[in-house]
């Protein structure tokens, strides 16, 4: 089970402090779970991961349902035992990445599509997302839910919020009895009454926390604040509140600010896979041939093991010569750096200066949405 203890909270904003407590540990809210889609935070190991103080990471339903498959988890008593991770997972239920793919049946009953490894026919429902999750074993499940497109009618988003309700009470009642705590997720797209309807309904639902999906999606970054600064007070106060597939600096400044406890997202990852770096003024792309003959590190206020050990010059080499060194260096300072700016806006709502500390983030250029 999982439960929230509020330790804080912000005389000057919505923003608070608190501690889950899972059967995996204890962790430190507002807190960033480094996504590991496939069993791994890409390019990063257990120890590494334990050095940046990860004491939550994200698993995904769907994937690990295709790879390794249920039977190979079940074999070894869930994914905690297969990756060697002894901390706190939570599974994405599938919601999302189903709605990325193009060839797809969305039906009262469920969700029909093809496996994208073999083509082979799936049907993934509540239930079976549950089942899922269960044979992961992770410390949070998420319900299933349907996530819309940015661009999605009124009239399409209202029934995806119907559906959405519907697929979580199955979810509820498919979860039943089980220890691991389920999260329900609260959709509505870009209008605020139906974010509404959405929370009266899933809040009415005995989950153990509650999500915001549907954000993030592409949408310009004044929407996903405007429907933040909205929805946030629409979830209960003594449950997490997590903000789903968020990371940018910037976005979960806003998020925070707002009341948001947990965030997850793949952009450290990947942004360093592709070369660029997060850094306290701004993102840089250190394939640029600037760096060349750059001796200082990627990132002068970052203390990380990357940044005190190589210089820019280096990964710089590295990336050029498509070396996969270059992109785990990239990948272990993004996620320090999230871990590093995360600690801070703890510390900054602990000594009541968050507004100071985000005004501060803002005019040294630490921003980038999308
Ligand atoms: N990850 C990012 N957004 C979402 C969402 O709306 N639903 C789910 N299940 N996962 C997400
Ligand atoms: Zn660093």
């Amino acid at each position: 089970m999982v439960e929230l203890k509020i330790l804080k909270k912000s005389n000057e904003c919505k923003a608070r402090l608190g501690r889950l407590f899972t059967d995996h540990g204890e962790i430190d809210t507002p807190v960033f779970m480094p996504v590991g889609t496939n069993g791994t935070v890409k390019g990063l190991w257990q120890n590494q991961l334990e050095s940046l103080q990860a004491s939550i990471i994200l698993g995904n339903a769907f994937h690990l349902y295709l790879r390794p498959g249920l039977d190979v988890l079940r074999e070894f008593g869930g994914l905690h035992r297969f990756m060697s991770w002894q901390h706190s997972i939570l599974t994405d239920s599938g919601g999302f990445q189903v709605f990325s793919l193009s060839d797809k049946k969305i039906l009262e009953e469920g969700v029909k599509f093809r496996s994208p490894l073999d083509g082979s026919k799936i049907f993934m429902t509540p239930e079976l997302s549950m089942e899922i999750q269960r044979a992961i074993g992770s410390d949070i499940a998420m319900a299933f839910d349907e996530c819309v497109e940015p661009d999605a009618s009124r009239e399409y988003v209202e029934g995806s919020v119907g559906r959405t309700t519907r697929w979580a009470r199955r979810c509820i009642e498919a979860h039943r009895g089980s220890r691991q705590a389920l999260f329900g997720i609260v959709q509505g797209g870009f209008f605020e009454d139906l974010r509404e309807r959405s929370a009266a309904e899933i809040t009415s639902m005995d989950f153990n926390g509650f999500a915001l999906g549907g954000l993030s999606v592409g949408e310009e970054f004044s929407v996903t604040t405007r429907i933040l600064a909205h929805s946030v007070d629409l979830l209960p106060s003594d449950r997490a509140r997590y903000l789903m597939g968020i990371g940018s600096p910037d976005i979960i400044l806003a998020a925070v600010e707002n009341g948001i406890d947990m965030f997850d997202c793949v952009l450290p990852t990947r942004m360093g896979r592709h070369g660029t770096a997060l850094t306290w003024t701004g993102r840089v792309n250190l394939k640029a041939a600037r760096n060349r003959f750059d001796r200082s590190p990627v990132d002068e206020n970052c203390s990380c093991a990357v940044c005190s050990t190589y210089s820019r010059a280096y990964i710089h080499h590295l990336l050029s010569r498509d070396e996969m060194l270059g992109k785990i260096l990239l990948s272990y300072h993004n996620i320090s750096f999230l871990m590093n700016f995360v600690r801070e806006l703890r510390e900054a709502i602990a000594e009541e200066r968050y507004m100071d500390f985000k005004t501060e983030c803002l005019r040294n250029g630490l921003i980038g949405s999308n």
